[in-house]
């Protein structure tokens, strides 16, 4: 095989991967990491063909609701799978690239045309792929540029309680924010590292653009720093001084959190429940040279006897906050994750309160952006224990970011904060403080 021949064939290679874990994401409602994972971790692919299979994944649900729109005006009716087979993901991922990856129009309706040929079902479709890929080769960057961006990637569920709770401009600019890759936030443990082009965020964060691959980084051996998106570390550091003190940190894993505790001088003690991510949270505990002991457990199953005076609460939960990183979720979740999350997360709250001392803090914090799992589960809890009182964040507790405190003065941030330097998660936390 000749260089050319080699390269087109890797580029294929890449391009079934994408569909595959497009498929996957869109049919079965698998997690895009676990979809690229099964998808790339079959083959071997250089890293830049790896990292393209992962763009066009990415990109193609990043911008989903254009491209489906965009694909459905030229198809109106589209073939169903059990006809078609992967068609309209071969059509979705193709015309990503050719409007959104700058893909060369040969390059990309050839691989197409070849990928069509690969599958029983979409083989007999391939006049129907190659003829829609010319006319969005041809008009579809004038149809792109007079689409509402930010309302067809959002599905309807989301928008629609966006605009309830935050009004149509906010739920906008938060669309607009999901629309771009998010960069990459370290957290130094010390003295910062020097990284070229890097934008230092107050609290001894180090803002990258991404793409870049952490552990060829300075200092990734040496545990210099984590990966924690600027949002991330707010909520710990509501705690207040925990410097030698007892923080009980829960649903730990992979250990921001935790790492940020230790370096703030705390003894501790972190709680997960799942075996895999507690090895993770061990291996970056490790990396880090940090000690912090280590319980893997149901949060529920401990309550009794803790005494703590600091409790910290990460809640599993839908996740919205964090759409930058995981485009997927609008597609593959709805409205009834919400209210499941909701339940369990009041169940750990009771649990989480449990294990207060008298006149201890405990922060509850989620990423996620639905009223049922933050303000809402904090208001049904204090409402049901008169013993607890909210301890209202103050602006220099963040910065002087007052714009991240909402009016009940909890921590509100939301992904088109900070938008000149590249946004943020979307976290909500609270702080209460046990009176008796
Ligand atoms: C939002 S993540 C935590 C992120 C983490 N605090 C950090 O900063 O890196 C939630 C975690 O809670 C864990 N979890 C969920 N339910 C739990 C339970 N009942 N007991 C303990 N851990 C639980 C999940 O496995 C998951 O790792």
């Amino acid at each position: 095989m000749g260089m050319t021949e080699a390269h087109a064939a890797a580029g294929l290679a890449a391009r079934e991967a994408a569909q595959a874990a497009l498929s996957a994401v869109l049919r079965r409602r698998r997690p895009l990491d676990a979809a690229l994972e099964d998808a790339l971790g079959s083959i071997s692919l250089s890293p830049r063909d790896a990292g393209f299979a992962r763009a066009i994944v990415g990109e193609t649900l990043r911008r989903f609701g254009q491209l489906d729109a965009l694909i459905h005006a030229f198809v109106p009716k589209a073939p169903p799978p059990h006809k078609a087979g992967p068609t309209l993901e071969l059509l979705l991922a193709s015309a990503c690239e050719l409007l959104f990856l700058d893909v060369p129009a040969h390059a990309a309706v050839d691989a197409a045309n070849r990928l069509a040929m690969r599958d029983a079902k979409s083989k007999h479709f391939k006049p129907l792929i190659n003829a829609v890929l010319r006319r969005v080769a041809r008009e579809g960057a004038a149809l792109r540029d007079a689409q509402d961006a930010p309302r067809l990637n959002t599905p309807d569920w989301l928008w629609t309680r966006w605009c309830e709770v935050y009004g149509e401009e906010t739920a906008r600019a938060i669309a607009r924010a999901h629309s771009v890759q998010p960069p990459l936030d370290l957290v130094m443990k010390g003295e910062p590292i020097a990284v070229d082009g890097a934008l230092a965020l107050p609290g001894g964060v180090l803002r990258l653009s991404d793409g870049v691959r952490v552990d060829t980084l300075p200092g990734y051996r040496d545990g210099a720093w984590w990966v924690q998106d600027f949002a991330a570390t707010l909520p710990a550091r509501l705690l207040g001084d925990v410097r030698g003190k007892r923080v009980i940190d829960l649903c730990a894993a992979p250990g921001g959190k935790t790492a940020e505790l230790v370096a703030l001088g705390a003894h501790v003690t972190a709680v997960e429940r799942e075996p895999a991510r507690m090895a993770r949270l061990r291996e970056n505990i490790e990396r880090l040279q940090m000690e912090a002991e280590l319980v893997e457990a149901d949060v529920r199953d401990i309550a009794r006897d803790v005494n703590a005076p600091f409790v910290l609460l990460d809640a599993p939960c839908s996740a919205t906050g964090t759409i930058r990183r995981h485009p997927e979720l609008p597609w593959i979740k709805s409205a009834a994750d919400v209210t499941l999350c909701a339940a369990a997360a009041s169940e750990l709250i009771e649990a989480a309160a449990e294990m207060v001392m008298e006149n201890g803090t405990l922060v509850f914090a989620v990423c996620s952006l639905e009223p049922e799992e933050g303000p809402e589960q904090i208001a049904d809890f204090l409402a049901r224990h008169r013993e607890f009182r909210r301890a209202p964040i103050m602006p220099d507790e963040v910065f002087g970011m007052r714009e991240l405190i909402s009016a009940d003065g909890d921590l509100r941030t939301l992904p088109c904060h900070m938008a000149e330097q590249g946004g943020m998660d979307g976290f909500y936390a609270a702080r209460l403080v046990r009176s008796g």
